[in-house]
C-alpha cells in the first residue's frame, strides 16, 4: 500500500513551515487523524509563506486540489512543506506536501497529502490589495 509514498527521508535542504503532532482529540471515530483537522494545518502552513510573500495579511479563496494519499495516526509527528508556486496581481498559490514520521511504528515516513491553495493579499478592509514587488 505504501510503496510509493514511503520515503528514506524528508525532502532534504528544506524546511518545513510546520511541524505537529496529533493528539487523541483531533482523531475521527475510527482513532486516525480526522481529515479536517490536516485540512486546518495545511491551511496554516500554506499561509506561511503566502503572508512573507505578500508582507501583510492574506485570506484563503480556494483550495484547488486536495488528496489525502495515507491516513496520519495519532502520534505521528507531522511535517508541513510548503511552497509557492504561482503569483498573480493580487493571489499567491501555494503547495503543500505533508509527511508523516510514524513515531509508533518503525518510525517510517510516509508523504500522506497533497494539496494546493490560493491565497489572496488582502488590505485592512478586506478587500484584495496588489502584492508588493519580490
Ligand atoms: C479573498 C477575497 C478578499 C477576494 O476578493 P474577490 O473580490 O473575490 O477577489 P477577485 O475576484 O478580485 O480575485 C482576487 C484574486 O483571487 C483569485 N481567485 C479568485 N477566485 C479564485 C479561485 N476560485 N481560484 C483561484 N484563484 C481565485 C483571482 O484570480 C485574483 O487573483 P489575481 O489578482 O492574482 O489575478 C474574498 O473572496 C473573500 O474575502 N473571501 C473570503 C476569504 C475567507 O474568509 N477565507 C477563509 C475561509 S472561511
Amino acid at each position: 500500500m505504501n510503496a510509493p509514498d514511503t520515503v528514506p527521508a524528508l525532502p532534504a535542504g528544506k524546511n518545513p513551515a510546520l511541524r505537529v503532532v496529533p493528539m487523541p482529540a483531533d482523531a475521527n471515530v475510527h482513532g486516525d487523524v480526522f481529515g479536517g483537522w490536516i485540512m486546518a494545518q495545511v491551511d496554516i502552513a500554506g499561509s506561511i509563506p503566502a503572508v512573507e510573500r505578500a508582507q501583510g495579511r492574506v485570506a484563503t479563496v480556494a483550495v484547488n486540489s486536495f488528496l489525502f494519499k495515507h491516513p496520519v495516526f495519532v502520534g505521528d509527528l507531522v511535517s508541513f512543506y510548503a511552497d509557492i508556486v504561482k503569483t498573480g496581481r493580487t493571489s499567491i498559490t501555494v503547495a503543500v506536501e505533508v509527511y508523516a514520521q510514524r513515531m509508533r511504528h518503525s518510525n517510517e515516513i510516509v508523504k500522506v497529502t497533497e494539496a494546493t491553495l490560493t491565497y489572496v493579499a488582502t488590505d485592512e478592509s478586506r478587500l484584495p490589495r496588489v502584492l508588493p514587488s519580490a
